[in-house]
């Protein structure tokens, strides 16, 4: 049984929300002691995989369904694990959904406190069919301060208004960088931070860009995996708040066919 779903999302692509995702489901397994499962839903550009270092095919269980890979103490599934690394997958939307609820629904997840869910970028069929299929708890909203960013982080945002999914808080991601104890706001400065309070919703934190964040990526070994690593203290608090608001919430146990 998955008693949580919360999705990271965004309109948009390349600001960070596979970095959130990853990290934040990491967070809450090490930080707050929590079962916690991420599924890779974005079925046109996986990189959860990557992210982990997992390069296996999935193995199956007595029962005929897939088992979730086990590593930096989370389970993880992605399709990125399944097709040949160069091969674009070119499913129309509904089978694309289609693939997303074998991914839910044929995938041992056994016992889950959290499922953490990377959505694809923009508002399209497999947000949608997610969103109206699954109880979601609630959307962590990812975004960097520029304003092309917060374009589509709007719409985003009206999308889960429509399908009644709460807005559990937003991340400032690339929020700025430090060189030579100088701050350099590339992106803009605290254009989320801005909108959230336009838009009364709870900000999260702010992430910085480190060049260690790609880095850890490539190679397949997420930060929040590390003792003391440089953004620990970010995560552990973005999990604390999230655990605080969830709970709060009147989020009930939801079951799914596993
Ligand atoms: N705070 C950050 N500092 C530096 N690089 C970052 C940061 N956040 C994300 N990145 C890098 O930006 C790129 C896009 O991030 P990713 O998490 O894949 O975005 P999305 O899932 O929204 O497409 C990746 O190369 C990632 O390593
Ligand atoms: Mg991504």
């Amino acid at each position: 049984m998955i008693k949580n779903f919360v999705v990271v999302g965004s309109g948009k692509g390349g600001v960070g929300k596979s970095t959130v995702a990853v990290n934040l489901a990491i967070a809450l397994a090490n930080f707050e002691k929590l079962k916690v499962g991420l599924l890779d839903a974005d079925i046109y550009g996986p990189s959860i995989h990557k992210m982990l270092g997992i390069t296996d095919k999935p193995n199956a269980s007595k029962t005929k369904k897939m088992l979730p890979y086990e590593k930096f103490s989370i389970k993880a599934m992605s399709i990125g694990n399944m097709v040949p690394e160069d091969t674009a997958i070119v499913w129309r939307g509904a089978m694309a959904s289609s693939a997303i609820k074998q991914l839910l629904n044929d995938v041992e997840w056994g016992e889950l406190d959290f499922l953490i869910i990377d959505l694809p970028p923009g508002t399209g069929d497999i947000q949608l069919s997610l969103c109206q299929t699954l109880k979601i708890s609630g959307a962590v909203i990812v975004s960097t301060p520029q304003e092309i960013s917060l374009l589509d982080v709007r719409k985003a945002i009206n999308m889960f208004k429509k399908v009644n999914v709460p807005i559990l808080g937003t991340i400032q991601n690339m929020s700025f960088i430090e060189l030579n104890k100088k701050k350099s706001y590339l992106f803009g400065k605290d254009g989320v931070i801005k909108e959230s309070k336009k838009q009364k919703l709870n900000f999260l934190a702010e992430i910085p860009i480190l060049h260690e964040i790609p880095e850890s990526s490539d190679v397949g070994v997420p930060l929040t995996s590390k003792k003391n690593s440089s953004v620990n203290e970010i995560f552990k608090k973005i999990a604390y708040k999230l655990v605080k608001l969830i709970s709060n919430s009147t989020s009930s146990e939801i079951k799914i066919n596993n």
